[in-house]
């Protein structure tokens, strides 16, 4: 059969071979870095057997990283079941609380939360967790005594909770600390209070069309697993994952635009231009699921955005839990991350459950929403002209 042309009802790529990317003449779809080969049966290779071969390049390594790795999939796994069953059990819904942000909890919040933290206890190798769903830190013990583990985990255990109800993807946040190594006595949060350049690991879980694990050490690059849910198990899908330079999509609440300070709305308006020769404008994509948005501007190009609002004069989003692992797997993958004025990674954190302003996502993105925040650059015609938009 010549090719692109297909008999075939079923066949997808009979409706697209051959004819314009757009009929409507727009720009291509943007596909960038969003495909991958599909996997060979039986050439696979599983998120514990790709933890125990990097453990090999640490001679001196004792293993517990590695077990603490495989805790947070356990909880991962265990969440995800139940996520997938919410509709049939009654685990939809709010708890009737409000958490120590003034939220209202979700049960499933409630449900991630415990998930993790008991995961985390069986598994020993954590000391210390600080959680969105809890006021204050909580150090672990395993056998009745103080936990003898070196790890500090800090957690969003579900992000985007509010989109539960409505079968939209939400997300499990972490970042991992070392106990710092002259700490005495029973670790209290001023232990994980350190800056996120600190992260020995972070990453995030997004239970989405499929559920995926995606997290970085600091070295040896961004790597995602997927769920095989035949067999549980998490299998390296998206090997050593960069992210474009510069992307086409912008993800911000644009509901808040009225509170924006002015370097924003020009950014934002700026990216509304259009120009057929840069192909602007842009594409505004926002789930208000942080994970979720997060991970497709990762895949494909993009800058997301939860800046400092008169209702959220310091931002909505977490710094410890939120901003700062995020901005760690950024940076792993090429990216960038900014509170407006600098790099998050090299804030200086008070307290557990801080909240920070937050630009993030491709590196030139991330640039140019800074030069326009410090009124650096001024909003004029998306093409090279340069001329002043009144
Ligand atoms: P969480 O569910 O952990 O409280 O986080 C919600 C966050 C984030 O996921 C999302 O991007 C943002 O809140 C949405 O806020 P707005 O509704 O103000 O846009
Ligand atoms: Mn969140
Ligand atoms: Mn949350």
């Amino acid at each position: 059969m010549a090719s692109g042309a297909s008999d075939d009802p079923l066949d997808d790529h009979a409706q697209t071979d051959g004819r314009p990317d757009d009929p409507a003449g727009g720009p291509p779809p943007d596909t960038e870095g969003a495909q991958r080969p599909a996997m060979e049966p039986g050439d696979f290779k599983t998120l514990e057997q790709f933890i125990i071969e990097r453990q090999k390049h640490f001679p001196h390594s004792t293993g517990a990283f590695s077990r603490l790795l495989r805790d947070v999939s356990v909880a991962a796994k265990i969440v995800n079941r139940d996520m997938r069953t919410a509709g049939l059990i009654d685990i939809y819904g709010s708890t009737g609380e409000v958490n120590v942000q003034g939220e209202v909890q979700q049960k499933m919040d409630a449900l991630a939360h415990r998930e993790f933290v008991l995961a985390l206890r069986r598994g020993g190798e954590c000391c210390l967790i600080g959680s969105e769903e809890h006021a204050e830190a909580i150090p672990l013990a395993t056998t009745g005594e103080d936990s003898d583990g070196q790890y500090i985990v800090l957690l969003d255990p579900l992000d985007g909770s509010s989109n539960i109800d409505v079968n939209v993807s939400v997300g499990t946040i972490f970042s991992i600390y070392r106990l710092p190594e002259d700490w005495t006595g029973k670790p209290t949060m001023e232990a994980a209070l350190q800056p996120g350049t600190e992260q020995v690991a972070a990453g995030y879980v997004v239970y989405g069309s499929s559920t995926m694990l995606v997290y970085t050490t600091g070295t040896g690059g961004v790597n995602g697993f997927t769920l095989d849910p035949s067999i549980g198990e998490f299998l390296l899908s998206h090997p050593d994952i960069s992210t474009p330079v510069e992307g086409k999509m912008y993800s911000i609440n644009q509901a808040y635009y009225e509170s924006w300070e002015e370097g924003l709305k020009d950014y934002v308006r700026w990216m509304q231009q259009p120009d057929a020769e840069s192909r602007h404008p842009y594409k505004t994509r926002y789930i208000g699921s942080f994970v979720s948005d997060f991970h497709r501007n990762l895949l494909k190009g993009g800058i997301y955005m939860y800046p400092a609002t008169k209702n959220s004069p310091s931002g909505k989003l977490r710094l410890m839990y939120e901003a700062n692992p995020m901005a760690f797997l950024v940076e792993q993958a090429g990216g960038a991350a900014s509170d407006g004025d600098g790099r998050i990674l090299e804030r200086d954190p008070q307290k557990l459950h801080e909240r920070t302003p937050l630009f993030i996502g491709s590196r030139e993105m991330v640039e140019t929403a800074g030069a326009f925040l410090r009124g650096e650059r001024e909003l004029e015609a998306a093409g090279t002209g340069g001329e002043t938009v009144s």
